[in-house]
């Protein structure tokens, strides 16, 4: 007997009305029409069941921290990036922690259960790095979170901050980060992509590196990132995030790039909706959207997961930990707007990404960890195009968030009634 029994699911693979049995917390088996009774009997009615969200780029130190101590004024990443230099000696640990908690509140709600958060670790105190790490061990019940030591100020540029990451690690940080285009020179960035690729390889850890975060065509951080992948046996476990030069970039050079990315087994990692707003800024008209090529990249066998980045802070003022939100503008950007590369964007949020952080037990086969997401839609791509509610979200078999269905109801004489937002074609 089943502890719990979701019946009549649809699964993101396109399978409908599937029962998925839940015993000890896990998925103990997957196929129409298994034998009840159940501890308890979940009827998804021919919806959506997923397994859970998950956002590969975040920054959780500085998220909800919007407007403090001002807002940016003009928009741009720089701004952003002194803004936040304006912040960083104001920080208290406590109101990281506190407003951490709350975005993962956030997120539970939106089925959200799993976190790549960069931490800036170019402040000595290592405030921010000492609360995430609080904060991962207090969310652990419901939310993996992993944590990217990121130096914000250039591994090379900031004085101490190569110290500073390696105390960072030290106290358990997940992964190494960087930021080789905003080192001084182009020689420095790609001597801080070798040197923190040799940190990670000696520590036996994940790279995860902002590159190439410009609209500049010859910032190539991300070549030297996959030729140190496979100098240093990386393959796999190296993903370049944002690569928004890509978008500039000449496309010779970029026909060599791609395969040599695929070679070095190197990941992508796009942010639609921040590369939509912080590129391009330098250009008039024609405006450059500014975000990685996206169905390119996937059509060369390279991973690629959107990454929400940014939520009320320095660099962007909206958000709700929303990543159906994330694929819908990332699909618009790419311009994927065919039923595959819908399809290919709600992977960008659930199995890409989960892949990319290595989550252990993610998916909905016999034997994962029971997290799921029940969603008021039928599909992937209904799911995309509401932004669909998330009626019940779980975690190792257990309810732990609730949304009451979307409803709408008219009162017009002349068409009463509740509102169906779903295509019922009866005739042509
Ligand atoms: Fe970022």
């Amino acid at each position: 007997m089943f502890d719990t029994l979701l019946r009549h699911c649809n699964l993101p693979d396109g399978r409908t009305d599937i029962d998925i049995g839940i015993t000890g917390g896990r998925i103990a088996a997957v196929a129409p029409h298994l034998p009840g009774p159940a501890g308890e009997e979940i009827d998804a009615g021919g919806q959506l069941v997923s397994p859970p969200f998950v956002d590969a780029h975040f920054h959780m130190d500085s998220t909800l921290s919007y407007g403090l101590p001002r807002v940016n004024q003009s928009g741009t990443l720089l701004e952003g990036i002194a803004l936040w230099g304006e912040l960083k000696p104001l920080l208290v640990q406590e109101a990281i922690v506190e407003r951490a908690l709350a975005y993962c509140d956030w997120a539970v709600a939106k089925g959200l259960l799993a976190i790549r958060s960069h931490v800036d670790v170019c402040d000595p105190r290592l405030l921010a790095t000492e609360a995430l790490l609080h904060v991962r061990e207090r969310v652990k019940p419901y939310l993996d979170l992993q944590l990217v030591a990121f130096p914000q100020d250039g591994v090379l540029r900031a004085p101490g901050a190569l110290d500073n990451l390696r105390r960072a690690l030290d106290m358990g940080v997940d992964v190494v980060g960087g930021i080789p285009h905003f080192e001084r020179t182009m020689a420095d960035g790609a001597a801080s992509v070798r040197l923190l690729c040799e940190e990670a390889a000696s520590r036996g850890l994940r790279v995860d590196m902002h590159c190439d975060e410009s609209d500049d065509p010859l910032s190539r951080h991300i070549e030297t990132l996959a030729s140190e992948s496979v100098r240093l046996g990386l393959q796999g476990r190296v993903t370049g995030s944002h690569l928004t030069s890509m978008h500039s970039m000449d496309n010779y050079y970029v026909s060599k790039l791609l395969p040599l990315m695929r070679e070095a087994g190197v990941a992508a990692i796009a942010n639609p909706l921040i590369n939509i707003t912080l590129q391009g800024r330098h250009d008039t008209y024609p405006k450059r959207r500014g975000m990685t090529r996206v169905p390119e990249l996937l059509a060369a066998g390279i991973p690629v997961a959107f990454g929400h980045d940014c939520v009320m802070d320095p660099w962007y003022g909206l958000g709700s930990g929303d990543m159906l939100e994330v694929a819908h503008m990332g699909l618009h950007v790419a311009q994927m707007t065919g039923q595959d590369g819908i399809r290919a964007c709600f992977q960008a949020v659930t199995a890409t990404p989960a892949a990319i952080l290595g989550l252990d037990g993610y998916g909905l086969e016999p034997g994962c960890r029971a997290d799921l997401v029940l969603l008021q839609a039928a599909d992937p791509v209904e799911a995309i195009r509401l932004r669909a509610t998330r009626l019940l979200v779980m975690r190792a078999g257990k309810v732990i968030a609730r949304t009451a269905p979307a409803t709408a109801t008219l009162s017009l004489p002349e068409r009463p009634g509740e509102v169906d937002f779903r295509l019922h074609r009866k005739k042509v």
